[in-house]
């Protein structure tokens, strides 16, 4: 088991979802060489259902890596969305923008560098999906100014809520990952503990928290 799934249940939603081809298995490729973490299979897939469902004009990634998700993301709206993706990694940010520039998705895709923290204090502009997946001890501290960015009607997914299971269960916590799972249980009490917001933590690759606005 990976902390979250039963590695055979993973192994048969993997199995349905099949093998991407062209520009995502080359980047999956790549990464997988390089051991750059990507998200996992079936999250990606369910990030292009989430927009197939909901069409968002405007999309915000925190965590780009070398431009996977975001790359995925604008794909699966058939290059209909803005997808705005922010990364501090200078050589990850350089081979992101190769990336986008090689696949000719520059005007669909901004990668901005630099730290999430602060690129959020100074953004003012609404999203209707954010896609939260940079730097897992500082959820709780993103999520203010996404829900302040977040659009009326948008969508935040967060990626690896569950910490190989971590998050769930004392007993699987190691030392030096306390803080992680201290700050996620944090930022998963935000979102659920809330009047305004009503949050699904789905136990899909490394744990996604999926958070609306109630109606
Ligand atoms: C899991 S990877 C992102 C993967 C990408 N979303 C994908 O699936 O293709 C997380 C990335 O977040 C970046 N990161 C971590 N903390 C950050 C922060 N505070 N600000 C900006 N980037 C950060 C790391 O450098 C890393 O490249």
């Amino acid at each position: 088991m990976s902390g979250v799934e039963h590695e055979y249940i993973k192994d048969y939603i993997v199995s349905l979802i099949g093998d991407h081809d062209g520009i995502l298995k080359e980047i999956e490729e790549y990464a997988s060489e390089k051991s750059i973490p990507i998200v996992q299979r079936e999250t990606a897939r369910f990030l292009e259902l989430m927009i197939n469902i909901k069409k968002p004009s405007r999309i915000l990634e925190l965590g780009t890596a070398v431009g996977y998700s975001a790359i995925l993301m604008s794909l699966s709206s058939h290059r209909k969305n803005h997808v705005i993706t922010i990364e501090r990694d200078k050589n990850m940010v350089k081979i992101a923008r190769e990336n986008v520039k090689k696949y000719n998705l520059g005007k669909y895709i901004d990668v901005i560098e630099g730290d999430c923290l602060e690129i959020l204090r100074d953004m003012s502009e609404s999203f209707d999906l954010i896609f939260i997946d940079a730097g897992k001890a500082h959820y709780n501290h993103f999520l203010p100014y996404c829900l302040k960015l977040l659009d009326k009607e948008g969508i935040i997914v967060a990626d690896n809520v569950l910490f190989r299971g971590m998050v769930a269960s004392d007993e699987l916590v190691k030392r030096r990952k306390i803080t992680i799972v201290k700050r996620m249980r944090k930022y998963l009490n935000m979102v659920s503990d809330n009047d305004e917001f009503m949050t699904s933590v789905i136990p899909m690759g490394d744990g996604i928290a999926v958070t609306v606005r109630r109606n």
